[in-house]
C-alpha cells in the first residue's frame, strides 16, 4: 500500500504526539513529509531529520507530492487561511482547531462540497474520544435528546485540584499549562469558551444546526471562591464546567456552558482531572456515557490518527442532520436554577429572577438560588462578568434525568 503523504503545520505538544504516534502505527501507511512551525529554531522533544521543518506554508500547500494536510496549530487566523487554501485546492484537511471550526462551520462545509474535498475534526473536540464520528454515524436519527458533559480538560483539572485536593487554583492552572493541557491563552479554557467551541461542533453533527458561538451563554470558572468550594462540600456535589444541547420540545432545543453543582449519582461527578466524559440520551436509549482523555499530546494525537486513516478510506463528514426536514430550533427561552454569589454587586437588583428559593446575606460573601430565563442571564451577560460574581447551574430543569 503506497504511503500517504502528510503535510503537518504545527509541531508543538500536539504536532510532536501526531509525529510519534504515526512512528508508532506501522498499519497507518502514514508519512510526515514536510512540518510548517513559525520557529524554526525553537527546541523539540522528537528527532528528525534537517529537511522536515519549513516556515513556509507553501512548501505544503504548493507541493503537488502532499494528499493530506493536518493543521493543529493554535492560531485561529493562521488556522483558517492554511484550511481554506488547502480545502479550495481540494486538499483534504484533519485539523484540531475547535476555534476556528466552530466560527467558520457554514463556510467550511460549503468549501468541501463545492471542491469535492473533506475537512475531518474528531480531534477538536474531546480529545481522544470519538465523539464527532459518532453522531454523525451512530446517531444518523431523530431521536438523540441531549449531549451534555465536560469537555475541557484544563479547567476539569483545576477543578479537580482545587476541589479534591486543595490545592491553590493558580498553581492548578500553572500545572495544567504545564502539562500541556491548556490553549496557549487559558482564558479560553477557563472561561468556558473552548468549552463552547466544541459544544457547537456537536451540535452540528447532533442536531444538524448551527449556532452562532456569541449567541450561546458562555459562563466559565475563573471566578470561583472558596466559598462556593465550601457550599458545595456542604450540599455533597462537585462543581464542574459543563457544556449541554439539550432538546426541550419537538421543535426546540437550548444549549449553554456554566459551572454546575453536580450530584454524585451523575456520571460526570467521577470525571476528574483532564479526563471529558459526554453523556448522550436519547428517545430510545436513555443514556450512554463516552469517557476518556480530552486533552494532551498523544490522546489528541491518536484522534487525528484516526481521521488520517478514516481519510484513507475516503471517509468525509456528509452532514445528513442538517438536511432533515424536520429540524429543532434554538431558543433560549427556557427557565434554569441558579447559583449566584456575590459581594459587591447587588445580584437580586439586577437579575430578574421569577422566584428565589435560597438567599444568604453575610459580611463577606452573599448568595441567591432563583429561577431565571436563559435569554435574562445572556440579556445580563455583562454585569454577570464582574469578578466579585460566580454563577452556578443547579440542575432541575429536567428533574428525571439521571446524568
Ligand atoms: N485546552 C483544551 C482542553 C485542549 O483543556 O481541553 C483540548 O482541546
Amino acid at each position: 500500500m503506497e504511503k500517504i503523504k502528510i503535510g503537518l503545520f504545527g509541531f508543538g505538544v500536539v504536532g510532536q504526539g501526531i509525529y510519534r504516534v504515526i512512528q508508532r502505527a506501522k498499519n497507518a501507511h502514514a508519512e510526515i513529509v514536510r512540518v510548517c512551525v513559525r520557529d524554526l529554531s525553537k527546541p523539540r522533544s522528537v528527532e528528525f531529520g534537517p529537511e522536515l521543518l519549513t516556515d513556509n506554508p507553501d512548501d505544503i500547500l504548493d507541493n503537488p507530492d502532499i494528499d493530506l494536510i493536518v493543521e493543529v496549530i493554535d492560531n485561529a487566523d493562521a488556522s483558517y487561511s492554511i484550511v481554506t487554501r488547502a480545502l479550495s485546492k481540494g486538499i483534504p484537511v484533519v485539523s484540531g482547531n475547535k476555534a476556528m471550526i466552530a466560527r467558520n462551520l457554514p463556510e467550511l462545509i460549503d468549501l468541501q462540497r463545492r471542491n469535492n474535498t473533506a475537512l475531518l475534526y474528531d480531534a477538536s473536540s474531546c480529545g481522544s474520544i470519538p465523539v464527532i464520528r459518532n453522531l454523525e454515524e451512530y446517531y444518523d436519527n431523530d431521536l438523540l435528546l441531549e449531549v451534555k458533559g465536560i469537555l475541557n480538560g484544563s479547567s476539569n483539572y483545576i477543578l479537580s485540584r482545587v476541589f479534591d485536593h486543595n490545592e491553590p487554583y493558580d498553581a492548578a492552572l500553572r500545572r495544567a499549562q504545564e502539562l500541556g493541557f491548556a490553549e496557549s491563552d487559558p482564558s479560553f479554557d477557563i472561561e468556558g469558551f473552548d468549552s463552547l467551541f466544541k459544544l457547537i461542533i456537536i451540535t452540528v453533527h447532533a442536531l444538524g444546526v448551527y449556532v452562532k458561538p456569541e449567541d450561546v451563554f458562555t459562563y466559565g470558572i475563573s471566578t470561583i471562591h472558596d466559598s462556593d468550594i465550601r457550599y458545595a462540600r456542604e450540599k455533597g456535589v462537585k462543581i464542574k464546567l459543563v457544556a449541554q444541547v439539550v432538546k426541550v420540545s419537538d421543535e426546540y432545543f437550548t444549549m449553554f456552558v456554566m459551572p454546575e453543582f453536580v450530584f454524585p449519582s451523575r456520571y460526570i461527578y467521577s470525571v476528574d482531572d483532564e479526563y471529558n466524559g459526554v453523556v448522550i440520551r436519547g428517545e430510545c436509549y436513555d443514556r450512554q456515557f463516552m469517557f476518556g482523555k480530552g486533552a494532551g499530546s498523544l490522546p489528541t494525537a491518536s484522534s487525528i490518527l484516526s481521521d488520517i486513516m478514516a481519510r484513507r478510506h475516503d471517509y468525509r463528514y456528509e452532514y445528513k442532520k442538517m438536511s432533515y426536514l424536520d429540524r429543532p430550533a434554538y431558543t433560549t427561552d427556557i427557565t434554569l436554577r441558579v447559583y449566584v454569589r456575590y459581594t459587591v454587586s447587588n445580584i437580586p437588583a439586577i437579575l430578574p429572577f421569577s422566584h428565589i428559593h435560597e438567599q444568604y446575606i453575610s459580611a463577606d460573601s452573599n448568595y441567591v438560588i432563583g429561577d431565571i430565563k436563559l435569554s435574562d442571564l445572556i440579556r445580563h451577560r455583562a454585569a454577570l462578568s464582574a469578578p466579585d460574581i460566580f454563577l452556578a447551574d443547579i440542575p432541575t430543569f429536567f428533574t428525571d434525568r439521571d446524568d
